[in-house]
């Protein structure tokens, strides 16, 4: 029988609930964007038709998860339900001490708190935002190490996500006795959704170990990276998603966990910690902020959920189908007109926002610029990650220093939108593509001093002169 090769992927799933997706004009768009002072995290969802701000919590939930909510155990300590998703974390980390935590931030600020001494340094393969805002307030400092082969978007590097190990190597023979210790965030979500390779991991642990420095593991999107290593690198095309994860959570001392983005749940984290004291030490810090350590602010049905989600997403034909629905995305906006990072990540394609807005420069904000325009003209809410969102102010000089590259990110939810969305937003893009010469740039009017981009106020520049 001749083999079937159908172009079209299919989403392996079929829809048991839906809910309407907001229609707006393009004058109700436009007053809404005033309305919010130019800053997409201050708009309504209830005037986005297309919300790709973020995959964090905004997952579709199984029919298997809602079934888990309704035998949630809502003691208070020792929940039936803490039971169950301490089993299956510490299946998948290898980790003994569990310990849930309301989402990833709060994983965060407690193994800063717990193990970080004013002046120490942190360094990853590039510290999300909040890991390291966490990190600074807590008085570290946090050091990207990426690997050199982001610098060029451009470039089709399977493992973009990496750490530089050169780098790393420098900084530990140069400042060995301040390093706190280093944390590797698979996939890379600032980078692009990059993965990191085993091999990288493999020897940043080696490395590590001669010099005693534990290594972390921000595991938000484990899955997509195993998934990649298993597509990519050698030696893994025939082992099954839950063994490389296994193997990567292997090489660290811990693994912090944002459970709204591969563990499908609207909320969630948790820290899978293998060293005893370190753990009694958080869960001593923990109860006066989070709550006791058998819930860590969740409930015991949030936990019913992320144990059921943690199962789901290592089911290699929802990963292939969400992986190359990415890619679809992003060949179609490429075909569109627009640069974008290469190759495209697991969560998001990310917009090139300098390449495609060649007018502005950096401190004219042109991913903040090609956002907007997204949302005005088709719904779509995206999020900035370039200068708005990376970049830095200096408030004793009153300078600011733009970020190495403006990125625009459309970060897909899982399972929530179908392929006939995905097209309809490529068709939409292309029909704006030749208006973007004339998009204005905008000026940042407010900031607060940690997370700016949550509630920056902007306002646009009249004169697009690129300013020298
Ligand atoms: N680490 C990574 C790699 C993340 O992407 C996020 C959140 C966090 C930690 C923090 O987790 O939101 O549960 O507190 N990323 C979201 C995003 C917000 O849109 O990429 P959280």
């Amino acid at each position: 029988m001749e083999i079937l090769k159908p172009k079209t992927i299919f989403e392996p799933f079929r829809i048991k609930v839906m809910e309407p997706l907001p229609i707006t004009t393009a004058s109700e768009r436009h007053r809404a964007l005033q309305k919010a002072y130019y800053n997409l995290f201050t708009l309504p969802a209830h005037q986005v038709t297309f919300d790709l701000l973020t995959d964090s919590g905004t997952s579709a939930m199984s029919a298997a998860q809602w079934a888990g909510m309704m035998i949630g155990d809502e003691s208070y300590a020792g929940a039936k339900s803490y039971f169950r998703f301490s089993e299956v974390v510490n299946d998948i980390t290898g980790h003994p001490h569990i310990i849930p935590t309301h989402q990833g931030r709060s994983a965060e600020a407690l193994l800063t708190q717990a193990f970080l001494k004013p002046g120490q340094i942190v360094l990853g393969n590039t510290h999300f935002d909040t890991t390291r805002a966490n990190i600074e307030s807590h008085g570290g400092i946090a050091v990207d190490l990426p690997d050199p082969a982001t610098q060029n978007s451009a470039l089709e590097e399977p493992f973009k996500g990496n750490i530089d190990l050169q780098a790393l190597q420098k900084n530990i023979a140069e400042k060995q006795s301040q390093i706190a210790f280093v944390i590797m965030t698979v996939t890379n979500n600032s980078v692009g959704g990059q993965p990191v390779s085993m091999k990288n991991l493999q020897q940043t642990r080696e490395l590590l170990l001669q010099h005693n420095i534990p290594l972390f593991i921000d595991a938000a999107r484990f899955a997509e990276n195993a998934f990649f290593i298993k597509c990519r690198e050698k030696g893994y095309g025939d082992k099954n998603i839950k063994a490389i994860a296994q193997e990567m959570f292997s090489l660290s001392d811990g693994v912090l966990m944002s459970a709204k983005k591969d563990a499908f749940g609207n909320t969630g984290g948790f820290l899978a910690l293998r060293d005893e004291g370190l753990a009694q030490e958080i869960r001593s810090l923990m109860v006066i902020t989070e709550g006791f350590p058998t819930y860590g602010g969740l409930t015991g049905r949030d936990m019913e959920a992320i144990a059921v989600g943690l199962e789901e997403i290592l089911d290699d034909h929802y990963l292939s189908y969400r992986i190359r629905s990415i890619q679809y995305f992003g060949e179609g906006i490429v075909h569109a007109g627009l640069s974008v990072v290469r190759p495209f990540g697991g969560h998001a394609v990310y917009i090139d926002a300098e390449k495609s807005l060649p007018h502005l420069k950096a401190l004219q904000y042109p991913g903040q610029s090609l956002s907007i325009a997204l949302y005005e003209y088709i719904g779509i809410r995206s999020v900035e990650v370039g200068s708005v969102m990376l970049g830095r102010r200096d408030w004793e000089k009153g300078e600011e220093h733009p970020a190495p590259k403006e990125l625009v990110r459309l970060a897909i939810p899982r399972r929530v939108y179908t392929q006939s969305h995905i097209d309809y937003m490529i068709e939409v893009i292309g029909q704006i593509v030749p208006q973007l010469k004339n998009l204005p740039g905008y000026r940042i009017d407010y900031q607060a001093k940690f997370l700016r981009h949550f509630t920056a106020r902007f306002s646009p520049i009249k004169s697009n002169k690129k300013q020298s």
